[in-house]
């Protein structure tokens, strides 16, 4: 970024907001993967979590906190003392920290849920704050639900906030109420309103309920705010947050009628993306803005005509930018350990030791199976390094199948249980639902499926499948991925991906192996 340019600050809560999504709980290796992607990417604050909510989000944030370097880290709490010194204990490790503290503000939120009195809420912020300030310099305070707040009353808990010695004042959208000009118009009232607002930094929090999240926040630019709340491919409560890199990239595309930078590196969005949707089991819609499958497709014969003659004619990005891979063929069976290493680089992964070893391995697996190793793949190759890297209770080993159009399909499936095998075979309709019932007997889970999708990897017959399942039990739901070139064999390690993670939860259902 130039010295002259207006900077905004990209606060990224994919860890925190953008983990409250339904059907999603990343384990803290894969959140410490995730977190140094966005260190790489350039955002300036990572909001690591909500410590009090479990000891696992607690030490995912400290752990966050010593070992990614170069962006604020930060942490959510409450404005009860227990809450914040949580936060403060896990961020406090790190070179640049900040406690993030809320309450919320509208009279909905402060009558039904919080039962307190105006007053009441108002000494809540202004003790959250001065705890907060006794332990770090930098505090941000968030009026939750603030778009739906009385003005004044706002503005007098903002401006005693910022007295009480907070750095940043945010202010949520967070039911995803608002619209575009309605927003801007509000943040700048709200700042008129707050006699002390050059102390602090304003901050907005959008949500995407009615799709304006990312249209609100821009607005909110317009009007005065240089913090911007966001998370990859826009995850989050219910619709989501605004999109990282839908901002980024309307901020860097219109800058000539914006007038504002990020100090995000636009080439690792979308590396990024990948990494999340990968992580997270969330896919990304073909047509969504600037990571989706379709963002730079060409169909109609016109367009791509006018493509080919002059780029600009239907493209007001390029895919490179963006950092969006050609996904040809790079790699085949013979290639060797080199080669991947390099290609690996070209993509943006400097993989090393033990852990290229591991990758190679699995290349080697993969060239087996399947002829052409795209990009694509490789991508994948790497990401999945990252799931389930924390000990695995059921290991998939082998599977053989029966099915037809007039045969009852059946399975049988091998799997390591505590370093046992354990083989149990199994009948359905068809081959998933056969696979699945022998994995059960395996297992003796009270688990039940409630949903289960697959999509070809790249292009191309011999693609690689990836399924991803949510699998409940009782209250809670836990997402499963599995890849292969065989659907049924994806379909198996979905599955007991998901089942790893409720006994990683539930130690004490897991049956030995001569239980079973
Ligand atoms: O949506 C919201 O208001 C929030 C706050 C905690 C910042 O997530
Ligand atoms: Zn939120």
């Amino acid at each position: 970024m130039c010295e002259d340019d207006k900077e905004i600050f990209i606060f990224d809560t994919t860890l925190r907001d953008g983990e409250q999504s339904p059907g999603v709980s990343l384990n803290s290796e894969e959140k410490l993967a995730i977190a140094q992607q966005l260190s790489k990417l350039g955002v300036d604050i990572i909001e690591a979590g909500f410590p009090i909510a479990s000891q696992g989000d607690f030490k995912a944030v400290q752990r966050i906190a010593k070992e990614v370097k170069g962006p604020v880290i930060t942490a959510l709490a409450r404005t009860d003392p227990k809450d914040i010194m949580a936060a403060y204990e896990a961020v406090k490790i790190a070179k640049k920290q900040r406690i993030h503290t809320f309450v919320a503000t509208s009279e909905i939120h402060m009558q039904y849920k919080l039962k307190k009195t105006r007053e009441e809420v108002k000494k809540m912020a202004v003790e959250g704050v001065r705890l907060a300030k006794s332990l770090v310099n930098d505090v941000e305070f968030s009026a939750e639900d603030a778009f739906r707040s009385e003005i004044p009353f706002l503005c007098e808990v903002l401006t005693q906030a910022i007295e009480a010695g907070a750095t940043v004042i945010n202010i949520p959208d967070t039911v995803g109420y608002a619209t575009p000009a309605e927003f801007g118009e509000f943040i700048k009232a709200v700042r008129e309103g707050i006699p002390n607002i050059s102390k602090a930094v304003v901050s907005v929090h959008c949500h995407n309920d009615l799709g304006m999240a990312v249209a609100n926040s821009l607005s909110a630019i317009l009007n005065g705010a240089r913090q911007i709340e966001v998370a990859v491919n826009g995850i989050g409560e219910r619709a989501g947050n605004a999109s990282l890199e839908e901002i980024v990239m309307a901020l860097y595309t219109r800058k000539g009628y914006l007038g504002y930078a990020t100090g995000i590196n636009t080439r690792e969005l979308y590396r990024s993306s990948r990494m999340v949707s990968t992580l997270t089991g969330m896919s990304i819609q073909p047509n969504k803005a600037i990571v989706g499958k379709n963002a730079f497709a060409h169909e109609a014969g016109i367009h791509q005509d006018g493509v080919i003659k002059e780029r600009e004619t239907y493209e007001i990005m390029n895919p490179e930018m963006v950092g969006i891979i050609s996904n040809k063929l790079v790699l085949g069976k013979h290639s060797g350990r080199h080669a991947l290493q390099l290609q690996l680089q070209k993509l943006g992964y400097s993989l090393e030791g033990e852990v290229l070893n591991k990758t190679f391995t699995e290349f080697k697996l993969l060239a087996d199976r399947k002829k052409d190793i795209l990009d694509e793949d490789l991508i994948m190759l790497v990401d999945s390094q990252l799931i389930g890297s924390e000990e695995q209770i059921y290991i998939f080993d082998h599977l053989q199948i029966s099915s037809g159009t007039n045969i009852t399909a059946t399975s049988m499936v091998g799997m390591m249980v505590r370093s046992e095998l354990v083989e149990e075979a199994a009948c359905a309709g068809g081959p998933v639902e056969a696979t699945y019932r022998a994995i059960e007997k395996v297992a003796k889970l009270p688990v039940k499926l409630e949903s289960y999708s697959i999509s070809a990897v790249t292009e191309g017959k011999d693609a690689q499948g990836e399924v991803i399942v949510h699998v409940s039990m009782g209250e809670d739901i836990f997402m499963g991925r599995g890849l292969s070139v065989d659907i049924i064999e994806a379909s198996a390690r979905a599955y007991i991906n998901a089942l790893n993670k409720i006994v990683r939860k539930y130690p004490e259902l897991v049956k030995a192996p001569e239980n079973i």
